[in-house]
């Protein structure tokens, strides 16, 4: 088997004195959709944080592509292909749609940049229609393919995305889904996914992984997790079907 794109190993990230990640072991592949489910409060963007250096581990090693990135800053880590959606989406409220896209595009790369906005553009044909809209004017679906399409305009080889579903109402969800999972079979783009949507990320993902207090308690096929009785009892029962 080759080496994980992203390979997550013992990590333990502290708040002051507080532990939110109590030793996390986490590994992507390349072209693979990955989730990490959890309660609220579970740690899930706290690792998604720490992926990205801010805050960094205390203990325990990351490493992508093979190269540890545990102390890297993190403009160096974004500067290796990382790209995030971050929780609550960030897009810059008072820029256009298009001074957004502009802002997450790879200064190394400018002469893909009309290019990379099309491609943006055919995938949320509504970010095209709304280009010269201020983003803070925007829906809250419209907000979350704004963040998605920035994010992509980095040419990541790795996509993290925290929460892209929330708030959202159901058939929003399942235009972003969509996105995202036509992202990764025509592109081959590899997805490492946080969600409290247990059911909409499971559906959706190769493999997944169940977060508890800091510490990974189970993990498997999407399949096997979204089948798996105790998967069910704490994060599906009477959650959305
Ligand atoms: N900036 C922070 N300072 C102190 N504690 C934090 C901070 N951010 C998160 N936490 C705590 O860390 C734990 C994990 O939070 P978080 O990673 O946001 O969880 P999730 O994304 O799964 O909801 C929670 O107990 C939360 O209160
Ligand atoms: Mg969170």
């Amino acid at each position: 088997m080759t080496a994980p794109l992203l390979n997550v190993r013992g990590v333990e990230t502290y708040y002051g004195n507080i532990r939110a990640l109590n030793g996390v072991d986490v590994e992507v592949h390349r072209g693979e959709i990955v989730s990490l489910i959890g309660a609220n409060g579970a740690g899930k963007s706290t690792l998604m944080m720490t992926i990205f250096g801010k805050p960094q581990a205390r203990t325990g090693s990351i490493f992508f592509e093979g190269k540890d990135i545990t102390r890297l800053p993190t403009h160096e880590i974004a500067r290796l292909r990382i790209a995030q959606s971050p929780e609550g989406r960030r897009i810059f409220p008072r820029m256009t749609v298009l001074e957004n896209l502009q802002m997450g595009a790879s200064l190394d790369d400018l002469k893909h940049f009309k290019e990379d906005v099309e491609k943006v553009f055919t995938l949320f044909p509504r970010l095209k229609e709304r280009q010269a809209q201020r983003g803070g004017t925007l829906s809250g679906g419209e907000q979350q393919m704004l963040s998605i399409g920035r994010a992509l305009m980095a040419r990541p080889k790795l996509l993290l995305l925290d929460e892209p579903s929330l708030g959202l109402a159901p058939l929003i969800i399942k235009g972003i889904f969509e996105a995202i999972k036509k992202l990764n079979k025509q592109e081959g783009l590899t997805v490492f996914l946080v969600e409290q949507n247990a059911f909409g990320a499971l559906k959706l993902s190769d493999r997944a992984y169940v977060l508890v207090n800091g510490r990974v308690t189970m993990s498997g096929s999407g399949k096997d997790l979204l089948a798996n009785p105790e998967v069910r009892a704490a994060y599906l029962e009477g959650g959305r079907h």
